[in-house]
């Protein structure tokens, strides 16, 4: 680790990350969200920093602190993310997407407080935008793109479906099945996978992690 803090191995690499969940909101007072702590995104932010990247942190709602000399945005909701990471984007060498953002908000808004009526009571709700997949289609050649995957079930299987389709250089294949890993864990298990590479990595505390990747990717 000693040898970790005073490497500088990411000098003068501009590198946006994404952290943390994002909050749609129902009505003034209500939201719909996720369990995601933010810990992943923010130890690569502090590792990218330690080693001497300039690094933008988009970041949904979160307990942290922003770690030393990061450039932390704050956003709430899957569209304000993907506005403030389109606006990073083409300054980034490396962008990673850690956040979990929403797939789905609210259709609609509603301007007052809901008011409870029936027994049951539908929300409807639209697809949001799927950021790394925009960021695939506008990827240049000279940037690096990672992503991550969070599955419950076919970890590997659907993992490689995502590097596919969203067009990612890597992807970050996180088992979220155990309870006891990844969402709001210290720790996470993954699995790196590029078109033709999978490096599988042991069970892990965050922050360690974060420099394996970084050591990984370089
Ligand atoms: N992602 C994104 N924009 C979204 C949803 C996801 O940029 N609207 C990114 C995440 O930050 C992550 C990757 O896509 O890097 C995979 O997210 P994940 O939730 O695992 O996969 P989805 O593509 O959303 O598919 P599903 O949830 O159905 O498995
Ligand atoms: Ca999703």
């Amino acid at each position: 680790v000693e040898k970790e803090l005073t490497k500088k191995d990411l000098q003068d690499k501009k590198i946006l990350i994404s952290a943390g969940p994002t909050r749609e909101a129902i009505d003034p007072v209500r939201f719909l969200s996720n369990y995601s702590s933010g810990k992943m995104g923010y130890a690569l932010a502090k590792a990218a920093s330690y080693r001497g990247a300039d690094v933008s942190l988009v970041s949904g709602p979160t307990q942290l602190q922003t770690p030393l000399g990061v450039n932390k945005i704050e956003v709430e909701t899957a569209s304000e993310m993907e506005t403030a990471i389109l606006k990073e984007f083409k300054e980034a060498d490396i962008t990673i997407m850690a956040a979990a953002v929403a797939d789905y908000t609210p259709k609609n808004y509603n301007k007052e407080k809901l008011k409870k009526r029936d027994a049951e009571l539908k929300l409807e709700l639209k697809r949001t935008t799927d950021i790394l997949k925009e960021l695939g289609a506008k990827k240049r050649k000279d940037q690096l793109l990672v992503g991550f995957a969070a599955e419950s079930e076919d970890l590997i299987k659907n993992a490689r479906k995502k590097l596919a389709s969203k067009k990612a250089d890597y992807i970050i294949a996180n088992d979220i099945s155990d309870k006891n890993i990844a969402f709001a864990s210290d720790k996470n298990k993954i699995t790196i996978l590029s078109q033709n590479s999978s490096q599988a990595m042991p069970l892990e505390n965050k922050e360690d992690l974060a420099h394996k990747i970084f050591d990984y990717l370089i």
